[in-house]
């Protein structure tokens, strides 16, 4: 069978778009995707009963018992690694998310607002109440639009709008209906259909050749600047900061090349075409299992998305199973994106299991799931 892209819907009541998304995917409107969850922000929304009808894993992460927006967004992103989720899409979900998430997700959330953007939209617009305005202001056209979701709420780059007609009389309810019936059920299951075609046809771009080197002492100042380009989010909270070539230098002899030459772990420099661009190493550490070792790497922002961490994965992954005499590697993604998913998934890493708590610290979101990769033993 062709392979589908993984769709989650968020939603937060009814769940007449849900209905319209999952009658969309069984009268094949919907091809290219196949929806593998439904996480709605209120607990007992009806759109719960929907999903489960259609045999839908149905998850809530409550908005109001989330003390923080974080914890709400750490809860959500849980269960969308749990599915493995590629597409996002807001189906009467009223809550507005943060830069952190959206970014995360970018170019991969679309929602459906019942007005046509810039109208009506905007913090507070949601629901019924988009209606009431709309009528208050007496226009004589509204709509609804389908957009991409970014960081500034109903402010997503514009997938499709379609305009309804306003009559006389019309109360918020009957105008939300039509609306409904006329733009939103249709736009939002075509839109995802698009996003999904867009996703499966999307050509990786070649993998250059990585080269795996160790570190010398002569790095230092290199692998300083390195880390200064890197967001701090992506790195460990232990590596110092500001990151100093004495830092480097310590790094290099203290840890690299000790753990090589002890045998205590494996420690490369990642370089592309003779240019050093990241760091990757696999420890030793105790972990789920005693000859278990711990992965970590990182890359300059520029060389994300062409398969270079997948490619240097595979390599260390192979030298410390010769070196290191461990018989399990473990990685355990703290990145706020999912790459690291992706890279360990495709250098053969298994998901092995989630710690369920995914926890916050100084503001931001550690997501601890942990993946294994076995040797054979
Ligand atoms: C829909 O009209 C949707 O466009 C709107 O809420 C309704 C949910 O209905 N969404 C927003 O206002 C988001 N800002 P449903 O639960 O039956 O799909």
């Amino acid at each position: 069978m062709d392979r589908k892209v993984k769709i989650a819907v968020l939603v937060s009541g009814g769940g007449t778009n849900l209905q319209a998304l999952i009658d969309a995917e069984r009268s094949g409107i919907i091809a290219s995707g196949e929806i593998v969850c439904v996480i709605s922000s209120k607990a007992g929304a009806y759109a719960l009963e929907r999903a489960k009808s259609a045999g839908i894993d149905a998850v809530t992460v409550a908005r109001k018992d989330c003390a923080t927006l974080a914890d709400f967004e750490a809860g959500i992103v849980q269960a969308l690694e749990e599915h493995g989720a590629e597409v996002i899409i807001l189906a009467g979900f009223m809550s507005i998310l943060s830069e952190d998430f959206t970014r995360r997700y970018s170019d991969r959330i679309i929602n459906v607002h019942p007005a046509l953007i810039p109208s009506f939209c905007g913090k507070g617009y949601y629901g019924l109440k988009v209606h009431e305005e709309a009528l208050k202001k007496g226009v004589k056209v509204s709509g609804a639009t389908v957009h991409l979701v970014n960081e500034v709420c109903d402010g997503g780059e514009i997938l499709a709008q379609k305009a309804v007609q306003v009559k006389d009389g019309d109360t918020p309810e009957t105008l939300q209906r039509r609306i409904m019936e006329q733009a939103e059920w249709k736009l939002l299951p075509e839109a995802a259909e698009k996003l999904c075609r867009r996703i499966l046809g999307e050509k990786k771009p070649e993998t250059p050749e990585v080269v795996l080197e160790k570190w010398e002492r002569k790095d230092a100042e290199t692998l300083a600047e390195i880390i200064g380009k890197i967001d701090r989010k992506y790195l460990s909270d232990r590596i110092p900061n500001p990151y100093t070539e004495n830092d480097a230098v310590w790094f290099i002899t203290e840890t690299a090349q000790k753990g090589e030459a002890e045998k205590t772990g494996v420690f490369s420099k990642i370089t592309v075409g003779g240019k050093t661009v990241g760091n990757i190493s696999v420890e030793k550490s105790g972990g789920l299992n005693e000859r278990c070792a711990v992965i970590g790497y990182f890359l300059l922002p520029e060389y994300y998305g062409k398969g270079i961490m997948t490619e240097a994965a595979k390599q260390i992954c192979a030298e410390a199973f010769e070196k290191l005499g461990v018989i399990r590697i473990e990685g355990r993604t703290f990145e706020p994106n999912m790459a690291s998913r992706r890279v360990l998934e495709k250098a053969g890493f298994e998901l092995e299991g989630i710690l369920k708590n995914a926890y916050i610290k100084n503001g931001k979101v550690y997501n601890a799931c942990v993946y294994g990769l076995t040797k054979g033993e």
